[in-house]
């Protein structure tokens, strides 16, 4: 079974993916780690991440792995495990504007595409639906609003201890969401066959509906 996730950031997708895959018992693959983890890498070497120029030739430094337990899914950049480095403010804008350099795409479909062969998956991205498993079973879009998803992402922040502030959280979330969806390769649109999904309820009923959905859809 294939599942694709998309939509924009904070809408929910990872945590109702991860949920997906321990109730289908499939590989939840969090295709925004990846690039996460070039966001970090150019940001390290103090490039500026819309700089494609500057950008491109690092990626030849780069190599990227993603490792599966119990625990979930790591990524690995040059032997480092970076993946609770990955998840600041910060970096978020890092990736989002190395995520549209198309050499930048280019070089995260092969690692995707592997892992969609190896078996059951639950990816989620942005152009899953579109681009990286086009025949996927299902395709879900899902969506929530703007001051919900930087609500959430806040509480997320908070939690882990990381500062930051509501008011720069939803400017981000407004601006990141732009530069997803106006980007000239791969924008994080819904495909044709996606299912609008929004996230508006409590966890367990959202999920539920999901997993209707699914069941509803699978080919
Ligand atoms: O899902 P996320 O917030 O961790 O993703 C980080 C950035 O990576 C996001 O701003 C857009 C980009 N991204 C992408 O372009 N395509 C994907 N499949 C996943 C993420």
């Amino acid at each position: 079974m294939k599942i694709a996730i998309d939509g924009p950031s904070g809408a929910g997708k990872s945590t109702f993916a991860k949920l997906v895959a321990k109730e289908l018992s499939l590989v939840y693959v969090d295709t925004g780690a990846l690039y996460r983890s070039i966001g970090l890498y150019v940001n390290r070497k103090g490039v500026d991440p819309k700089d494609a120029e500057k950008v491109v030739p690092l990626l030849s430094e780069i190599s990227l792995e993603l490792k599966y337990s119990e625990a979930g899914q790591r990524v690995v950049l040059n032997g480092e495990d970076v993946s609770d480095l990955i998840r600041t403010p910060e970096i978020s804008m890092c990736a989002s504007a190395v995520s549209a350099i198309p050499a930048v795409r280019e070089f995260l479909l092969k690692i995707q595409r592997d892992m969609v062969d190896k078996g059951d998956v639950v990816m989620d991205g942005r152009d899953i639906g579109t681009v990286i498993m086009p025949d996927a079973d299902v395709k879900l879009f899902m969506f929530a609003r703007p001051e919900t998803r930087a609500k959430r992402r806040y509480a997320e922040l908070v939690e882990k201890g990381i500062e930051c502030d509501y008011d720069s959280i939803l400017a981000d979330i407004i601006q990141r969401d732009k530069n997803d969806s106006e980007r000239e390769i791969a924008p994080a649109v819904p495909a044709e066959d996606a299912i609008m999904f929004e996230n508006a309820d409590e966890i367990p009923v959202t999920l539920a509906k999901m997993l209707e959905i699914i069941k509803e859809n699978v080919k």
